[in-house]
C-alpha cells in the first residue's frame, strides 16, 4: 500500500491520556495500557488503534470487559466501536522482547530491556493510533525482577518505586508534556550512571544521567560533556531550554540507526556515546559530540514542537542537523566542519538524488516510512534552513525560529508552517523558495564570467537546471543563494563578497571597475547544495586554491583542480599533473593555514565522487588514476611528507581542535609517504600503528597497510583483532578497515569476513561495517565479475528475515546501476531481481529493491 502526503486527514479520536503498566520480562512481558479517547469532530466512525503482530488478550470500555464480537483486528489495527465523546479504553498484551530481531517495538539487547519507536514501533508495544499528531501525556509503570533489572526507567520524571516480593521492584515515571507514541520509551537492566548536574539559565537543576554497562563507565565522559554544551548552546544560541527535572542516555549494543530523542530518555546506539582515546578515533568523537547534540536538541526541534505526519520528517530532521552542525562548528573549526559536512552531502545525498530512488525533501508518499529517513530528509533538509539562514541574516532568522517554536509549542506541525514562520518572523518573501521541498534532484548552475575592457565591467551569466528525478520530469527554476566573490588577478584581492539571488533559469550580473577579467569565487561557504560548473582556468583554480579567504571556496579549487586532472586522465587526455603537485605543494608549505584543513585541502576526491562527475562511472579507471597521482604526490613531495610525520609526532594526547587536526595531518601524510613507493613506507607505517597512543594513529596506519600487500599488513591485522576481539565497537574498526581498502582481493576477503566466527547478522553496526563498508568501496563492490553485488545480495536475503529496516539500508547501492556500463548494469539488476524473488520479502526492502529495479 502507498501512503500519500495529500491523503492526510485529522485523527478521528484524540488520546489526551494514557497509563501503561508493564510487567516485564525477557520472555514475556504482560502490558495493560489505559487509554481515555475522546472523538475529534462530528463523525460516527470507530475508534481504530493500530497494532503490529498484537494481540488482544483482554479489552474494557468503561471499565466493563468486552467479549470477542465486540471488537475486531483489521489488519492488525484493533478496532471497537463506540458510542459517547469520551471514552476509557483498556487493553492487555503479551510481547517476548527476547525474540524481537527487528528491534524496532519492545527487544532485548545484552541483557537489557529497551524500546525504539520512530517510526512506527509503539504499534509493536500496544495498540495505538500510532501517528505523531496524537499528543498524549504519559503515566508508566514498570515493573521487574529486581536482580536483573536493577534500573527502571522511562520518559519524564521519576515518581515513585518500590520493593515487592518475590525480588521484584516497581518505578513509577509521569511525563507532564503531551508526546506522540514515537517519542516513548523504556529501559530496564543492571545499568551504571555517569551521573552529573546542568543548572539551566533560568536557575532550574536538572540531574543528568548518562547509563552503560558498568564497564563501559570510563567512556562516558566526553558524551557528558558534549551534552551539557548542548544544553549550554542551546540557551544561548536558540534560546531554548531544558523542560524536566531529568535528562537520561542510555547506551545499547544493538540499535538500528544512531540514536532516538526520546522525550528525557534518549537512547543511544552505544558507537555514539563511548569514546576513549585507545578505542575512538577523532571522527568517532565527533560522531559522539554531533550525535548527543543532535538528540539532545530535538528536545525543542521535535518533541515540543513535533510532526503532523511523516511527509514532515525534514521538519525536525533537517532543522535538528541544522543545528548539531552548528553546534559541532562552534565546538571547532567552522572551515573544517563545513568541508566535512559538504562532503557527506555530495557522498550521500547528490547520490541519492541523482538515482531511483530521488525524493523531495518533502516527500509525496511512501511505502514504508523507514526508507525515509534518507540523507535528503537529513542533510538536504538542514541545506534548506541553512540557505534561509543565510538569505535573512543571523537576527532575522532567530526572530523567525522565536516565532516558530512560540506558535507551535505543544503542536504537530508541518514544514510550511516553518517556512512560514520564516517568512513572518524573517520578513522575507518564501514563495518560490517553497520550491526546494517540493523538487528532488540536485539543480545544476553553470557560471560564465565574461569582461569588457570598454566598460571595464564584468558579467557573470548564471544558468539552472534542475535534472529530471523519478515521477518530476519538469522543473521549474529554484531559488538559489550564491555567494560570489570575484578577484582581481592584478592585486590578488576580491571587491567584497555578495550574495546573488538567481531565481531565473537564465541571469545576469554585472560587476564595476575591473581592468581585467576577473576571477571568479562562486558558491562560497557552499551557500547552496547545487553542482556548479565553470569556465574557470585551471590557472584560475590554482590561484583560488592559494589565495581565496573562504576556507571551503579555497578547498573547492583545490579539489576542482585535482578533478579536473583524474576525469581527464580517466577520459584518455593528456593532462598537466604538476599544477596539483604545486598546490598541494604551496598549500602543505604554508605556515598559515590550520592543519586540519590542510589536511582536507590536499586529500584527493574520493573515487565515488570522481565517478560522480562522469557520465558513465569506470571504477578500474578511477582507482587507476587516482592511484598514480597519489603515488605521483608521495614521490614528488616525498621529504615534505617525512618532515609532517616526524613534525606532527605529538607528546601526550589531547582532544583539541589543534591536537585533532595535527592527527589529521599527520595521518595523510602517512598515506602519501606509503604511496610514494619509499621502500620504508610500510615500516613506517607499522611503526606508527604499534607506537601510537590513540586509536586515531593506530586505525589510519592499519588502514593504510590493509590498501597494501605488505607484510606488516598482515602482522598488524592480526594484532588488532587478537587486542580488540572482546570488544565490539573497536572490533568493528577491523572488519571495516578491510572491506573499505584498496587491496586487490578485497572481494574474497570480504566473503571470508561474512562466515568469520566474530561476524554477525544479529548487531547492525558489524553488518554495517562489513556490508555497508564493502559497498561503499567503489573499485571493490563494482569488480566486473559481479561478486560484489552478489555478496551484498546474500547479505540483504539473509538479514530481511531478522531485521528488514537494517536490510533495506544495503539496498540502494545496488540501485545505481544506470550508471554504470551495460555489463556491471546487467550484473547489478539481476541481484535486485533475485532478491524481490525471495518469499516473504519485507516491505522495506521490496520498496528499496522495487523502486531501485524501475530506474
Ligand atoms: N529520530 C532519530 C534521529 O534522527 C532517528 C530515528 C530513525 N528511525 C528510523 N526508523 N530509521 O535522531
Ligand atoms: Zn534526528
Amino acid at each position: 500500500a502507498i501512503i500519500r502526503r495529500a491523503d492526510y486527514r485529522v485523527p478521528d479520536w484524540l488520546v489526551p491520556d494514557i497509563a501503561l503498566d508493564f510487567d516485564l520480562d525477557a520472555a514475556r512481558t504482560r502490558i495493560w495500557s489505559d487509554l481515555s479517547v475522546a472523538r475529534n469532530g462530528d463523525h460516527d466512525r470507530p475508534l481504530r488503534l493500530d497494532g503490529d503482530g498484537l494481540v488482544p488478550l483482554a479489552v474494557k470500555v468503561d471499565g466493563c470487559s468486552l467479549d470477542e464480537t465486540e471488537w475486531t483486528l483489521e489488519a492488525g489495527a484493533l478496532v471497537v466501536p463506540l458510542s459517547g465523546a469520551t471514552h476509557k479504553v483498556a487493553v492487555l498484551v503479551e510481547l517476548a522482547p527476547e525474540s524481537n530481531s527487528k528491534l524496532m517495538g519492545l527487544y532485548a539487547s545484552g541483557g537489557l530491556l529497551c524500546t525504539q519507536c520512530e517510526a512506527e514501533g509503539f504499534r509493536r508495544i500496544t495498540f495505538f493510533p500510532d501517528r505523531p499528531d496524537i499528543l498524549s501525556r504519559y503515566s508508566v509503570k514498570l515493573t521487574a525482577d529486581k536482580a536483573r533489572y536493577p534500573i527502571l526507567l522511562a520518559n519524564g520524571d521519576p515518581v515513585e518505586q518500590g520493593d515487592l516480593e518475590g525480588g521484584r521492584h516497581w518505578a513509577q515515571w509521569n511525563d507532564p508534556y503531551p508526546k506522540p507514541c514515537y517519542l516513548f520509551a523504556l529501559v530496564a537492566g543492571d545499568l551504571a550512571c555517569n551521573a552529573d548536574r546542568f543548572v539551566t539559565m533560568s536557575g532550574r537543576e536538572v540531574a543528568l544521567g548518562i547509563w552503560v554497562r558498568e564497564a563501559d563507565l570510563p567512556r562516558t565522559d566526553h558524551a557528558m560533556q558534549a551534552l551539557k554544551n548542548s544544553m549550554a548552546w542551546d540557551e544561548r544560541v536558540y534560546g531554548r531550554e531544558y523542560d524536566l527535572d531529568v535528562f537520561n542516555i542510555v547506551a545499547v549494543a544493538d540499535f538500528n540507526f544512531g540514536a532516538m530523542e526520546n522525550k528525557g530518555l534518549n537512547i543511544f546506539n552505544s558507537r555514539y556515546i563511548l569514546a576513549d582515546p585507545e578505542t575512538a578515533t577523532d571522527i568517532d568523537y565527533d560522531g559522539v559530540e554531533g550525535v548527543v547534540a543532535h538528540e539532545y536538541f530535538h528536545n525543542w526541534s521535535g518533541n515540543r514542537v513535533t510532526c503532523r505526519d511523516w511527509f514532515q520528517l525534514s521538519l525536525k530532521e533537517g532543522f535538528t542537523v541544522f543545528r548539531d552542525q552548528n553546534f559541532s562548528a562552534d565546538m571547532g573549526s567552522h572551515a573544517v566542519k563545513r568541508i566535512e559536512d559538504v562532503r557527506i552531502l555530495r557522498a550521500a545525498q547528490f547520490q541519492e538524488d541523482s538515482g531511483p530512488l530521488a525524493h523531495p525533501v518533502r516527500p509525496e508518499s511512501y511505502m514504508e516510512i523507514s526508507n525515509f529517513y534518507t540523507a535528503t530528509i537529513y542533510n538536504k533538509g538542514a541545506e534548506l534552513i541553512r540557505m534561509m539562514a543565510l538569505m535573512l541574516g543571523a537576527e532575522r532568522f532567530r526572530a523567525g525560529t522565536d516565532l516558530y517554536f512560540d506558535r507551535h509549542d505543544g503542536e504537530a506541525a508541518t514544514c510550511e508552517d516553518f517556512v512560514r514562520a520564516m517568512e513572518e518572523g524573517g520578513e522575507i518573501d518564501l514563495g518560490q523558495f517553497r520550491r526546494w521541498y517540493e523538487q528532488a534532484g540536485t539543480p545544476h548552475v553553470r557560471g560564465l564570467l565574461s569582461h569588457d575592457p570598454v566598460s571595464r565591467t564584468a558579467e557573470l551569466l548564471l544558468e539552472q537546471s534542475v535534472p529530471p528525478t523519478p515521477g518530476q520530469p519538469d522543473k521549474r527554476p529554484m531559488a538559489i543563494p550564491l555567494r560570489v566573490a570575484l578577484y582581481d588577478p592584478a592585486t590578488g584581492s576580491h571587491h567584497g563578497d555578495q550574495l546573488l539571488m538567481l531565481t531565473e533559469a537564465q541571469q545576469r550580473f554585472t560587476f564595476d571597475n575591473f581592468a581585467s577579467l576577473p576571477i571568479l569565487s562562486i558558491n562560497r561557504g557552499f551557500s547552496a547544495p547545487v553542482i556548479v560548473e565553470t569556465n574557470r582556468s585551471q590557472a584560475d583554480l590554482a590561484f583560488l586554491s592559494a589565495h581565496d579567504d573562504d576556507p571551503f571556496a579555497r578547498y573547492e579549487a583545490m579539489q576542482q583542480l585535482m578533478v579536473n586532472v583524474l576525469v581527464g586522465q580517466v577520459a584518455g587526455q593528456s593532462v598537466d599533473v604538476t599544477a596539483v603537485v604545486d598546490a598541494v605543494r604551496n598549500t602543505i608549505t604554508d605556515p598559515l593555514l590550520d592543519p586540519a584543513f590542510v589536511a582536507e585541502a590536499i586529500r584527493l576526491p574520493s573515487e565515488a565522487y570522481l565517478g560522480d562527475q562522469m557520465k558513465q562511472v569506470d571504477p578500474d579507471a578511477i582507482h587507476a588514476a587516482r592511484d598514480a597521482l597519489q603515488t605521483r604526490l608521495g614521490a614528488d613531495l616525498e621529504p615534505l611528507w617525512r618532515d609532517i610525520h616526524a613534525r606532527t609526532k605529538a607528546n601526550a594526547f589531547a582532544v583539541s581542535p589543534a591536537a585533532k587536526g595535527a592527527r589529521k595531518l599527520r595521518n595523510v601524510a602517512l598515506l602519501y609517504l606509503v604511496a610514494s613507493g619509499a621502500a620504508d613506507g610500510p615500516a613506517i607505517a607499522y611503526g606508527q600503528y604499534s607506537d601510537a597512543d590513540n586509536m586515531t594513529e593506530r586505525q589510519s596506519a592499519l588502514a593504510t597497510l590493509a590498501s597494501g600487500t605488505s607484510p606488516e599488513r598482515e602482522a598488524a591485522l592480526d594484532i588488532f583483532f587478537n587486542r580488540y576481539s572482546d570488544d565490539a565497537l573497536t572490533l568493528d574498526k577491523w572488519f571495516q578497515t578491510q572491506a573499505f581498502a584498496f587491496h586487490p582481493d578485497t572481494v574474497e576477503l570480504v566473503e571470508q569476513l561474512g562466515q568469520h566466527r566474530a561476524f554477525t547478522l544479529g548487531n547492525p553496526n558489524r553488518v554495517r561495517s562489513l556490508y555497508g563498508a564493502f559497498a561503499g568501496n567503489q573499485w571493490a563492490f563494482h569488480d566486473k565479475s559481479g561478486k560484489g553485488y552478489r555478496l551484498v545480495a546474500d547479505c540483504i536475503i539473509a538479514l530481511d528475515k531478522l531485521n528488514p529496516q537494517t536490510a533495506a539500508r544495503l539496498v540502494p547501492p545496488l540501485g545505481r546501476w544506470k550508471r554504470f556500463d551495460e555489463g556491471r548494469a546487467a550484473l547489478m539488476r539481476a541481484e535486485l531481481q533475485r532478491i524481490l524473488n525471495e518469499p516473504g520479502l519485507s516491505k522495506d526492502v521490496t520498496e528499496q529493491a522495487s523502486k531501485s529495479l524501475e530506474g
